[in-house]
């Protein structure tokens, strides 16, 4: 029996920095929208992201901070497992590159071509880039010894190395892109590749040995392995920890997602790696454009225009930037941003076209039908172009969002969204009520209610949050079957649902009121009114209670084991929990916030001592704790060295 088709993305795995830009979450907001797509589409899908550790440039950082490498990069990652989290990234593994059997993989990678004479020693004299982390020739640096990439000096190297025989394989490479056209997407970038191949490959400098973080050569400690070397190898050496079966299932990935500054490691080095190997290559790979400044200026820590996408998060939510970034960058070319640009598309596409579209679906069933969505009568001259377009725009959707044309994808479900807007002002449902057309009045109001629906259903992969808030809103909270790419039937609505208007989901920004602060200073007191907007009032907001009542409540250190969805509620989470070799149940309302995989393995803090609840027929014992303030919500996560059973005192 065949099973589900598999999809296997992944984004690069990415420096550890200290500070994180919109830029950097473009890649991985596009290959989660994508991965949530595939598996709305019934694909069995893995997504992977994760932190690129080694090498001198972080080496250099560690020192500077005066700790060691891997505690310079524990302390970081944490930064980027923040961001997605707010971002509501769904990965379903995060690999670090420090991880002993990624390093161990790569080194029987490493051993297995040195063994069939792909790899020799020598010695490398040129020019290297320790921010870019890459090797240039004389001719790239120029005179000024300048780094074509990122404009920092280069640094001239002699070193006894070892090198990678990629020029055998020129050839194979130029053949294998000839038989499989579509492997580099979009064509210009496979146009480049070809052109840079023509022109004649070198061996790779793949290891070195003035510095010694790094994954040693297996046969020779003095040498660390290059990099990039090391870095690719996790799309494979990922799986290959979850088991061979896992691998076996996804493996080779679908589509590696990069940006267009490392097309090149992963259209000419990471498939001459595979071949020398004799493993399987990748299926694609997608070189996305830049989000660059509103002045066409690429941001970057260095330049000092970076915009954290964390305060952005907290501005405008992260549904709407996630819409933003997925709309404003075409296929494979770049995009520009500034925050004017942000508010904009909020309010056009989100508070004016589909905002509108909602609350005056809502507004008028409210108003004229007394909450009920009543089913369709007799129709009006306007319906049967809406309904045309309704019923074909999943297709039309679908086979942009396959080709990951995800900008184009959104303009085409847009046209849907502006029809409707158009339509309600054609049918004019106001009139149709003052004339006493009731069934007339029924159908276009059932009309809207659907085209909402399935709008909301093809937005989904963008904008997670959105639905849950969407379905409240129509009554249908509690029917998940309505929500699925499967029920996007034109009718499948059900007549006499109750609906229950809410606020507006976008509100207007006014544009007025935005400064033209320079972007580093908006950022500033932007996090400034989040820490005044978060301070609490230091009065507390229960009664004194003494301290042996307090004493009575037992918190323990748990581990969760496993996480999942409650089935048909949006809000639960199911948790399995760990204490001192015991299981538990808790069920928990925290499913707006966290996808069930972002909670499993983490530390947290759990009262052990409430009295046991049913909640929607499962026993929950206990509480996990969590810390709120407005709209935020996180769990507290306990000290990871601290063993589970370990009591809060
Ligand atoms: N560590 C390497 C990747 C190794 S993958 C085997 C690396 N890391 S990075 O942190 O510098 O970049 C990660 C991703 O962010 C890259 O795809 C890069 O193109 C992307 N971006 C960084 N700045 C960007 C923009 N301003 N706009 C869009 N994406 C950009 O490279």
């Amino acid at each position: 029996m065949c099973g589900k088709p598999t999809f296997y993305i992944t984004t690069p795995i990415y420096y550890p920095s200290d500070k994180l830009h919109i830029g950097h979450a473009y890649t991985t907001v596009a290959a989660d929208t994508m991965s949530r797509y595939k598996k709305m589409r019934g694909y069995d899908t893995y997504f992977l992201t994760g932190s690129d550790e080694h090498g001198q440039k972080i080496q250099r950082k560690a020192a500077e901070a005066g700790v060691s490498p891997k505690a310079y990069v524990d302390e970081i990652i944490k930064n980027f497992k923040e961001l997605w989290r707010v971002l509501q990234i769904s990965n379903d593994d995060f690999i670090r590159t420090t991880d002993p059997a990624h390093e161990k993989f790569c080194q029987d990678f490493f051993q297995k071509i040195y063994d069939q004479g792909d790899i020799y020693k020598s010695e490398y004299s040129g020019w290297y880039c320790t921010s870019c982390e890459t090797f240039f020739t004389e001719l790239q640096v120029g005179e000024e010894h300048i780094c074509p990439d990122c404009g920092k000096p280069a640094e001239l190297m002699k070193e006894e190395s070892y090198f990678f025989r990629m020029s055998k394989y020129a050839d194979r490479w130029m053949q294998f892109i000839a038989d499989n056209p579509d492997f580099i997407q979009p064509e210009s970038r496979r146009n480049e590749m070809v052109n840079f191949v023509k022109q004649g490959l070198d061996d790779l400098c793949v290891s070195r040995t003035t510095f010694d973080w790094g994954i040693p050569v297996p046969f020779d400690s003095k040498h660390v392995i290059y990099v990039w070397f090391d870095a690719l190898i996790n799309y494979m050496s990922a799986l290959k920890k979850q088991g061979e079966d896992v691998y076996e299932k996804f493996w080779p990935a679908d589509v590696h997602l990069v940006g267009k500054d490392i097309i090149r490691f992963h259209t000419i080095i990471w498939p001459i790696m595979l071949m020398a190997a004799d493993l399987p290559l990748p299926k694609k790979v997608l070189g996305h454009g830049w989000v660059l400044l509103g002045d066409g200026g690429k941001m970057s820590k260095s330049k000092g225009n970076v915009v954290d996408p964390l305060v952005l998060c907290r501005k405008y939510s992260s549904d709407a930037i996630r819409y933003f970034l997925m709309r404003e960058m075409g296929y494979g070319t770049d995009c520009n941003y500034s925050e004017e640009m942000l508010a904009l598309r909020i309010n056009t596409d989100l508070a004016n076209d589909y905002g509108n579209l909602l609350s005056r679906t809502t507004g008028m069933i409210s108003k004229f039908q007394k909450d009920v969505v009543l089913a369709p009568g007799a129709g009006t001259d306007f319906d049967a172009e809406l309904i045309a377009l309704a019923k074909a725009t999943p297709e039309r959707f679908a086979a942009l969002m396959d080709n990951m044309e995800w900008s184009n994808a959104l303009a085409e479900l847009w046209k849907l969204v502006n029809r409707a807007n158009k339509y309600i002002d054609e049918a004019a449902p106001w009139a149709l009520n003052k004339a006493g057309e009731k069934e007339k009045l029924a159908t276009v109001l059932y009309n809207m209610v659907e085209v909402v629906r399935m709008v909301t259903i093809m937005v989904s992969p963008v904008m997670p949050s959105l639905p849950q808030r969407v379905w409240a809103q129509l009554g249908i909270a509690d029917r998940p079957e309505l929500a699925t790419w499967d029920s996007l039937r034109w009718g499948a609505f059900p007549a006499g649902t109750q609906i229950d208007r809410g606020e507006p989901l976008f509100p207007r920004i006014d544009l007025d009121a935005l400064d033209d602060m320079p972007l580093a200073e908006a950022e500033a007191s932007a996090q400034t009114e989040a820490v005044a907007e978060s301070a609490c009032s230091c009065e507390p907001v229960e009664p004194e209670c003494v301290y042996d009542d307090f004493a009575k409540v037992d918190i323990r250190v748990v581990q969760v084991l496993d996480c999942f969805k409650v089935p048909k509620a949006d809000r639960l989470l199911q948790f399995k929990l760990e204490m001192a070799g015991q299981e538990f149940t808790v069920v928990s309302g925290i499913a707006q916030w966290y996808e069930p995989q972002q909670l499993i393995g983490k530390k947290l803090l759990w009262v052990a001592n409430l009295a046991p609840r049913k909640i929607r027929g499962v026993e929950s014992r206990g509480m996990l704790l969590s810390a709120a303030q407005g709209d935020c919500l996180a769990v507290v996560e306990a000290p990871e060295n601290m063993p589970t059973g370990s009591r809060v005192c």
